[in-house]
């Protein structure tokens, strides 16, 4: 375990080419790969970046498998909001990545019990070689709201008041955001190879410093990243940074 890589960037054109220049990395290393992609709006334009690179023929994405890292619970199917949808949008449509090779969480009948057994056969085809992670105004990695403890299981979760007003701008009012969703664990994740962290903007400030800088424990559960055990990298725009 070694501290994350903290690279500070000018803008979101930098954090976008940054990152691509990761997930490059680790799609070009041989043999299959599986990837973790975070929905939100700060990885965007890095998509956009892989997704100009694979048009070009610059990103082979043929041996690289995606598992889902977190989903909304109680959509009817083709619901707008699901991120499933999203990520098919954003992710995988543009990277020519086929349904066969996506893993995604479960959200019917005994989702806990189910969950249980995703980690399972997660650990079993050989976890995950890069988990591609945003951070929430209140910590969270995926849907690991705080309280979250670094053993967290994949698993249902209720939403904090937090995730659920940040999220508002995406369906419309709070009121519009479901409040139940399902999330890869923080052990899994931590298990991750490797691990890239984007974070953008003023309002993500005083989190990522109390992410990286303050106490590692439960209340930020992205702090865990600095107990991580493969390498990590954090990708922070200047006015995250800095605050302004
Ligand atoms: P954002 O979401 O990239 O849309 O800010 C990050 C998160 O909530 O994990």
């Amino acid at each position: 375990m070694a501290d994350p890589h903290l690279v500070v960037v000018d803008d979101a054109a930098w954090l976008a080419r940054a990152g691509a220049d990761v997930v490059a990395d680790v799609v070009h290393a041989d043999g299959p790969v599986t990837i973790v992609p975070a929905t939100g709006d700060t990885p965007v334009g890095m998509y956009a970046e892989l997704a100009e690179r694979h048009a070009r023929g610059d990103l082979d994405t043929r041996d690289v498998s995606v598992v889902q890292l977190d989903e909304y619970l109680g959509l009817e199917t083709g619901d707008r909001r699901a991120l499933f949808g999203w990520m098919e949008r954003t992710v995988l449509g543009p990277l020519s990545i086929d349904d066969e090779r996506v893993v995604r969480l479960p959200t019917d009948g005994d989702v806990d019990a189910a969950c249980a057994a995703f980690d399972r056969d997660l650990e079993a085809r050989g976890g995950i070689d890069l988990a591609i992670l945003g951070l929430g105004t209140n910590g969270h990695l995926g849907f690991n709201e705080p309280p979250s403890n670094a053993q967290s299981p994949t698993r249902t979760v209720e939403l904090t008041q937090d995730t659920v007003a940040a999220n508002a701008r995406y369906w419309g009012s709070e009121g519009d955001v479901p409040t139940r969703a399902v999330t890869l664990g923080l052990r899994t994740l931590l298990d991750a190879r490797r691990i890239v962290l984007l974070v953008a903007g003023a309002s993500k400030h005083a989190i990522v410093r109390r992410a990286l800088e303050g106490p590692v424990r439960e209340d930020v559960p992205a702090s865990f990243v600095r107990e991580a055990r493969g390498s990590v990298t954090v990708l922070v725009d200047r006015a995250a940074w800095e605050g302004e």
